[in-house]
This record gives C-alpha cells, sequence and structure tokens, in this order.
C-alpha cells in the first residue's frame, strides 16, 4: 500500500509534495516523510503518524527546492518508526527513494550488500533499492535504475531522486499503480490521479514493467531494456471540488449522502455510454465473481440478480482465496473482478490469470485508467467520483447499480427493469431524509461491545456489509449472519446486551424473518429492525425501528443499506473516532 508523489519543475516543490500526500493518505497513514533537493544537498524530513504531523514539523523550515519526492506509509516490513518512514536513501545521502509495494527478494539483496559493507539503517525492504542504484550509478540516473530494476522481485512502485541530477525523478512501476501528470515546465508523478488533479488533468498511466523519466521540461517513458514506450494522454474529467469535504463533518457522511447522485449518475453513465459488454451473460456455463472487502459484499448481491436475470450460475469468491485455489477456469467462464480502486493486488491478479486460461473477463471499476480498468476485456464504469473515506459507501451503491445493469442485460424486460432501477435514487434521498432516527439509535447503543446483523436472501450481503461497515469505523466487534443459520451458533451469544441488528424488508422472504426476529426476542436481544415504512410487524417486534421506502424485492439493498452506514457512522462519530482514516486499514490495498 503506500502514497508515494514525485515533482520537479518551476515552482517550489514542498508545498506540491504536501498537497498531494494529503489526497494519498487514504492509502496508508503511519508515518510519512519528503526529501527534496536543496542547493544540490538533499534533505530528508519524515515523522511518525499522520501528514498533519509532518506538515508541523516543516512549518517554517526555509526549503525551496524544486524537485521532490513524497511518502505516506502502510507498514509492511518494519514497524511504523522514523527510521522505518521512507524517503530512504544511501549511506551517502545522494539518492533518496519512496516505495509502495514489497521486494520479495529484499532478504537476499539485503545480505549481498551487507556483505559489501553497507549499513543499513531500516527494517524496510525498500532501502536495498536505495543502495543498489547508488551502486549501479555511473553518471545516468535512468541507467542505475534499468540496471538495479530486473534484480527486483514483487510488486512495487517507486521514484528516486539524486542530487547528482537535480532535476529529474525516475518513476518505475511494476504491479503497483503509479501516473505520471503533465504540466507547463513541470512535471509530475503519484500513485493515483487525485494526488495531482489540482494541478493538471494530463495524466499518463504507466504500465507494469515500464520506467518515467521525468524533468521539468519533458516525460519519456521506456521499458525494462531501456526501449522508449509511447504512451497515450489521457484527460481527466474529475473535479478537485468533489474531491472536498463541502461542509460535512467527514468525507464518509458526505459520501453516504452523494450515493443518489453516484447511483443516478452510474446508471445514466452506464446506458449513455454503451459500455454494455458485446456478449450475452447466457454465452458462458459459469460467472464467477472476484474481489474484496465491500465489493465482495455487491458481489454477493449482484449473484441474487445474475442468477434471477439470466439463469446463469454465479459464485462470488475472494480475492485472496481464488489466488491459491484450484479453480477450473476457461473460456466458457465469465470472470468479473469488483474494484472501486481498481489496484486491489488480489484482484487484480485472478482478472490477469483468467486471461491467461481463456476466460472473458469484465471489471466493475471507479477508477478510470486503473490496473483493472485496463488489464479487463471488458469495463462497467461506476460513476462515483472519487471516494475518500477509507470505508466505502457510494462506490457500493455504484457498484451495485453496475451489476444490476449487467444482469439486466439481454432480458427481454430490460428497458422494464432499467426504467424502475432509475426510480432508485429517489428513494435513497428519502431513506437519507429518516437519518434522525439512526443517529438517536446510534446514542443509545454507543457503549455496546458487540453486535451481530441477520439478513436473508438479498438482506444477507447487507448484513455483512453493515457489520464490516461496523468493525471497520468503530472498531466494535460485529458479525453478518444469514438469519436462518443463526441457531446453528451466533443465537448463544444473544442476551439482553446484544443489539441485533435484523435487516427485513419485505421480500420473499419476510415470514422467515421476522420468526428468527421472534428467536431473538426471545431470548432478550434488543431488536434494531430495518424494515419498510409501515411495517407494523417488524416495528412490534423490534427494540428501535428504521424505515426504508418501501420498493420492489430487487431493489432493497440500495435502501437497507443506508441506515447501517448510517448507524456506523454516527456510532464512530460519537465515539470520537478518526471516521475517514480508522487504524491499520487502507483504502486501496496493493499488498497480498
Ligand atoms: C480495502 C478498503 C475497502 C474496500 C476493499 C476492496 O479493504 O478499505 O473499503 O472495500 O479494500 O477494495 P477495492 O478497491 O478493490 O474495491
Amino acid at each position: 500500500m503506500c502514497g508515494i508523489i514525485g515533482y520537479t519543475g518551476k515552482e517550489q516543490a514542498l508545498p506540491l509534495i504536501l498537497g498531494g500526500l494529503e489526497r494519498l493518505e487514504y492509502r496508508g497513514y503511519d508515518s510519512a516523510g519528503v526529501a527534496l533537493i536543496e542547493d544540490r544537498r538533499l534533505v530528508v524530513e519524515k515523522r511518525v503518524g499522520k501528514i498533519r504531523e509532518l506538515v508541523k514539523s516543516l512549518w517554517g523550515k526555509p526549503y525551496k527546492g524544486k524537485t521532490g519526492i513524497g511518502h505516506t506509509r502502510w507498514a509492511t516490513h518494519g514497524e511504523p518508526s522514523t527510521e522505518n518512514a521512507h524517503p530512504h536513501t544511501d549511506e551517502r545521502c545522494e539518492f533518496a527513494i519512496v516505495h509502495n509495494g514489497i521486494v520479495e527478494n529484499y532478504l537476499e539483496l539485503r545480505k549481498e550488500l551487507e556483505g559489501k559493507g553497507v549499513k543499513f539503517r531500516s527494517n524496510t525492504d525498500t532501502e536495498v533499492i536505495a543502495h543498489l542504484i547508488a551502486n549501479a550509478y555511473r553518471g545516468d540516473l535512468l541507467d542505475a535504475v534499468l540496471e538495479v530494476v530486473n534484480r527486483l522481485r514483487g510488486a512495487f512502485a517507486f521514484a528516486v531522486i539524486t542530487v547528482h541530477e537535480p532535476s529529474r525523478i525516475v518513476g518505475v512501476k511494476q504491479g503497483s499503480p503509479l501516473v505520471v501528470g503533465l504540466g507547463e515546465g513541470e512535471n509530475f508523478l503519484a500513485s493515483d490521479i487525485p494526488a495531482i488533479l489540482p494541478y493538471t488533468r494530463k495524466i499518463v498511466t504507466l504500465s507494469d514493467g515500464e520506467v518515467a523519466d521525468i524533468t521539468p521540461e519533458g516525460v519519456n517513458i521506456y521499458d525494462f531494456n531501456g526501449n522508449p514506450v509511447t504512451k497515450e494522454i489521457m484527460v481527466v474529467p474529475w473535479d478537485i471540488i468533489s474531491a472536498e469535504k463541502s461542509g460535512f463533518k467527514h468525507f464518509m457522511l458526505k459520501e453516504i449522502y452523494e450515493q443518489p447522485k453516484a447511483v443516478g449518475d452510474t446508471i445514466r453513465g452506464l446506458i449513455s455510454s454503451g459500455e454494455e459488454p458485446p456478449f450475452s451473460l447466457k454465452d458462458f456455463r459459469r460467472i464467477l465473481m472476484i474481489a474484496c472487502g465491500t465489493s465482495y459484499h455487491a458481489g454477493l448481491v449482484g449473484k441474487f440478480w445474475i442468477e434471477k436475470l439470466s439463469g446463469v450460475p454465479t459464485e462470488v469468491v475472494y480475492a485472496s482465496e481464488f489466488r491459491y485455489a484450484d479453480f477450473p477456469v476457461d473460456e466458457r467462464d465469465l470472470i468479473i473482478g469488483i474494484s472501486q480502486s481498481g489496484e486491489t493486488i488480489d484482484t487484480k491478479f485472478a482478472i490477469n490469470f483468467a486471461k491467461r486460461k481463456g476466460a472473458k473477463t469484465l471489471s466493475v471499476v471507479n477508477v478510470v485508467g486503473s490496473s483493472i480498468d485496463r488489464e479487463s476485456d471488458y469495463t462497467l464504469h461506476t460513476h462515483a467520483g472519487p471516494e475518500i473515506g477509507v470505508a466505502a459507501t457510494k462506490t457500493f451503491t455504484a457498484q451495485l447499480s453496475a451489476l444490476y445493469f449487467l444482469a439486466s442485460s439481454g432480458h427481454p424486460e430490460k428497458d422494464r427493469l432499467l426504467s424502475e432501477l432509475m426510480k432508485v435514487p429517489a428513494k435513497i434521498e428519502e431513506t437519507l431524509d429518516r437519518s434522525e432516527v439512526v443517529e438517536k439509535i446510534a446514542d443509545k447503543y454507543m457503549k455496546k461491545k458487540d453486535f451481530l446483523y441477520l439478513g436473508r436472501y438479498l438482506s444477507f450481503p447487507i448484513a455483512l456489509e453493515g457489520a464490516l461497515k461496523l468493525k471497520e469505523i468503530s472498531y466494535i466487534h460485529a458479525e453478518g449472519y444469514p438469519a436462518g443459520e443463526m441457531k446453528h451458533g451466533p443465537i448463544a451469544l444473544i442476551d439482553e446486551n446484544m443489539p441485533v441488528v435484523v435487516v427485513a424488508p419485505q421480500d420473499r422472504v419476510h415470514e422467515k424473518t421476522l420468526a428468527n426476529i421472534e428467536e431473538v426476542r426471545t431470548r432478550k436481544g434488543i431488536i434494531i429492525g430495518v424494515g419498510f415504512e409501515g411495517d407494523e410487524k417488524v416495528e412490534k417486534l423490534s427494540s428501535e425501528f428504521i424505515a426504508v421506502p418501501p420498493i420492489e424485492e430487487d431493489f432493497t439493498p440500495f435502501l437497507t443499506v443506508v441506515p447501517l452506514q448510517l448507524l456506523a457512522y454516527h456510532i464512530a462519530s460519537k465515539l470520537g473516532l478518526d471516521v475517514d482514516q480508522p487504524r491499520n486499514l487502507a483504502k486501496t490495498v496493493t499488498v497480498e
């Protein structure tokens, strides 16, 4: 994980780098650092903690350098500490490097370097790269990087600067994301587009096995053998305003409220762009959906829709589990990767593996130009805009929109189904209008230590998602369970202290869910029922009732997830926790 950024140009590099790091902080935030070329000298500043700690430590320091690199870290090798924070340098402090990813053979390389007398300062895998480049340097940074890069194994992206060539940055991409931003007399490099979006919209996305040689005057891209590569320049349509908080206390709350727009934009975007894949779902013997975290839960909902509307057997698999299992995949299969970031390493692996096996690959991705977007045969883009809160909200409902769109493609009643789907944004809006009820419930139960979330059929993935939201941001233990499975274990946990959130819209399993609510009640559990407005049965059985507007069965997940997002949000916010950047997590997981 981690975020990296680099700048070389006519402006002072430090404020631009710090601004970019703040936008990259979602990728990790246990320590941060910068390296600048100041009068042919390298200065390196690092701090444990969030970017604001680094910013504070830099107040009043007279750095004017016009070339620099920065890093925000999510620790993999070596605990969060100043020594392990990036940038890392060679022994003479002439080369500085920032790195995202893992160098798998670093121990072997470290041993070799130590054998030559090199003294290491950190426990990171990254530091080997700095020493190797310093050793390989014979007057040309690009040549040195090319020599070293072929010795590294793993998935990584890094950027390096040197005092010997003060207006040059060399960036490498192999497995982890890296983009180059093109300006006038200045150029940028970063782990993702939003980091540099305030400065330029002209972006070149690097592919694996490419090196960018960046100076203020221009950018040249090469492969690992040093052959020039011609790349397309993409002009990004996003507006940076959409990445600001617009008066909300946290990004997560803003993003919850953006869901009517995210869903509406996604449906309209998909309909008008004609992104529908040029094949029918029925062409395949099986569909495998592969994803992680919240995207996995979207897949679980999508499975029900796809099987109902197309009849094609569909499985949903955690990408990290798919990776080392022996899934028989061939050209008769459709593999669907679902990923907000388009960079999750396990999901990316699955797409590439499936392609090698001859399967068709389709992705549902929010970040245009991301690795999974580029590497899949087809992409359905969710038009949710940038999501900053680490806990995914609007991208989840946008993913649901894309999956319903896909499930309905080729269905004889497709137009009717899509026009029903178009009614969802207004219903989400109505659901959001009732958020005060959820806030009061949050107040009442925020001190509880455990929560159970139950649901059946389409509401089971929503129970999982509700539990995930709560544990991610409030650090309260929460479990999602199929309501019918409760009797096979979790029921033993229920007593008068256990809040049980039951997702109970009026669907085909409503009666069954009511019976499960009764079972919880009999054991004195606290029932927080989520049901349709006017559903007296659920309301009567519940200690607390959250009403969502009635809607066709298929679309219930779009509405029932909203109060669960709000419940997690209000509990975490009332507990005074860092809602947008919860501990130990990162928004984009680029390590296995
Ligand atoms: C991380 C994020 C989650 C996200 C998951 C999958 O765990 O914190 O919010 O759901 O990764 O990410 P993706 O970008 O592939 O959807």
